[in-house]
């Protein structure tokens, strides 16, 4: 069996309440994902392996610092939002930065918002008045964006909103929408994906969003999506136009899913520039949120907010610069990984890859870490933070892994390999 529930969307996630959510997680690890440890194969192989992503928020709106949703929430009027676009005029904007800040975080792929709910499109869309090319930039933005990927090798993804809060009749939201209303809006989106999927060269992510009134008829997603397809045959497309397409999009919350996911996630509490929001998440938690996507298959797709010039706030840089340096001494634990069927669910999360299963300890154990139903013989036992061998007790199911440190060495996050003689096998169905 490869699914359990069906696709599940955008707006649903939001509803879920925690229990919910752990619900899914345990339904997705018992009977959704199969415990194989084959390598994924085919169009979405990369991405499934890929573990982490940079997500962008940028736009007209970074540059006033109060996220991206300002002109429904403070109801601006549209002459002056234009306004706002003809300052936004980013000097700092170096794009092969962000791809060698993504790189260093030891990000697979970055997806950017090509445009956001307020219409403005980053891009020089014909389409279109509202854009980057006609007000204060006077240049195409993601045109660099693309260039700097394709350069450096970085898989390339575009988010796009279908909704644009500037046709006449959308706002607020609401009410049922009539067809005249919705048409010119559903007309703009088909024809301005077409452009971004015909004039940037390779894209690998079309990241749809704001998908309101929520009904794929009226957007004619299918067609929409079959257009992306034919333009772009190794596309991965997500399930925010309102088909399941290729992958789910939990947001701010991590939901394993009987199908490729990926739990997209702000490092403060908002996705766009928002200078006084000081919620950051530490370095271990971002480390945490990682390590508990990759063991259950997802992948974790990073918000970074960029200022109206250009620049990534210096603690988003730093945070991404030091999960970088955790990445290069764990990352064989994070990348290609799935779940484990050998599990310390009191300890922290267990991934596997291959004949390994790697222990993501939340809780040191101590210098003895015990723990059982382990239904295959563990080989060997090595502590990732300074690769010293562990002596290994196992008698029947049950297991103690002697002579670790006391205190435990890294500050972030400590991960056990334990290397099985063969398949790693639990002797009871894992729970998480
Ligand atoms: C929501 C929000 C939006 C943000 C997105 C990220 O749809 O409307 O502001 O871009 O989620 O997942």
């Amino acid at each position: 069996m490869t699914r359990m529930h069906p696709h599940s969307f955008h707006g649903k996630h939001r509803l879920l309440m925690p229990c919910q959510a752990m619900l899914l997680c345990s339904l997705a690890c018992f009977c959704a994902i199969p415990l194989s440890a084959q390598p994924p194969t085919g169009r979405t192989a990369w991405w499934r392996e890929a573990g982490f992503g940079m997500f962008i928020h940028w736009g007209v709106y970074s540059r006033e610092g109060r996220g991206e949703w300002i002109l429904y929430q403070e109801h601006i009027p549209l002459a002056e939002y234009r306004l706002l676009a003809e300052k936004f005029q980013p000097r700092e904007y170096r794009p092969a930065e962000w791809v060698a800040l993504a790189k260093e975080a030891g990000m697979k792929y970055m997806v950017i918002t090509t445009r956001h709910h307020d219409g403005f499109c980053l891009y020089d869309s014909r389409v279109s008045d509202f854009t980057a090319q006609k007000t204060g930039p006077r240049r195409d933005l993601i045109a660099e964006f693309a260039e700097a990927c394709h350069r450096e090798g970085m898989r390339l993804g575009f988010y796009y909103s279908l909704q644009d809060w500037r046709f006449p009749g959308v706002l607020p939201h609401g009410g049922p929408l009539s067809r005249e209303i919705l048409e010119p809006m559903v007309q703009q989106a088909h024809q301005q994906v077409r452009e971004l999927l015909t004039r940037y060269g390779k894209v690998d992510i079309l990241w749809f969003d704001g998908l309101w009134p929520a009904d794929p008829e009226a957007w004619r997603s299918k067609e929409l999506c079959a257009m992306a397809r034919k333009l772009q045959p190794e596309i991965l497309i997500n399930d925010r136009a309102g088909l399941p397409e290729d992958f789910s999009t939990p947001e701010n919350v991590v939901a394993a899913q009987g199908r490729p996911w990926e739990s997209c996630f702000t490092m403060n509490r908002t996705w766009g520039y928002a200078p006084y929001d000081r919620n950051y998440k530490p370095v271990h938690e971002i480390i945490r949120l990682l390590a508990s996507c990759a063991s259950q298959r997802g992948n974790l797709l990073l918000n970074v907010s960029p200022d109206g010039d250009g620049r990534i706030p210096v603690e988003q840089v730093e945070t991404l610069r030091r999960v970088g340096q955790w990445l290069k001494q764990y990352g064989k634990a994070i990348y290609g990984a799935g779940p484990s069927p050998v599990i310390a669910p009191n300890l922290g999360f267990s991934g596997r890859v291959g004949n390994k299963v790697y222990l993501f300890l939340q809780r040191w154990p101590g210098s003895t870490l015990p723990f059982a139903w382990c239904g295959s013989r563990v080989q060997s036992a090595r502590l990732l933070a300074d690769g010293r061998t562990a002596h290994v007790e196992q008698k029947d199911d049950r297991v103690w892994i002697r002579g670790l440190p006391d205190y435990p060495p890294d500050p972030y996050m400590n991960v056990l390999e334990l290397e099985f003689d063969g398949e790693p096998k639990g002797t009871v169905p894992a729970y998480r």
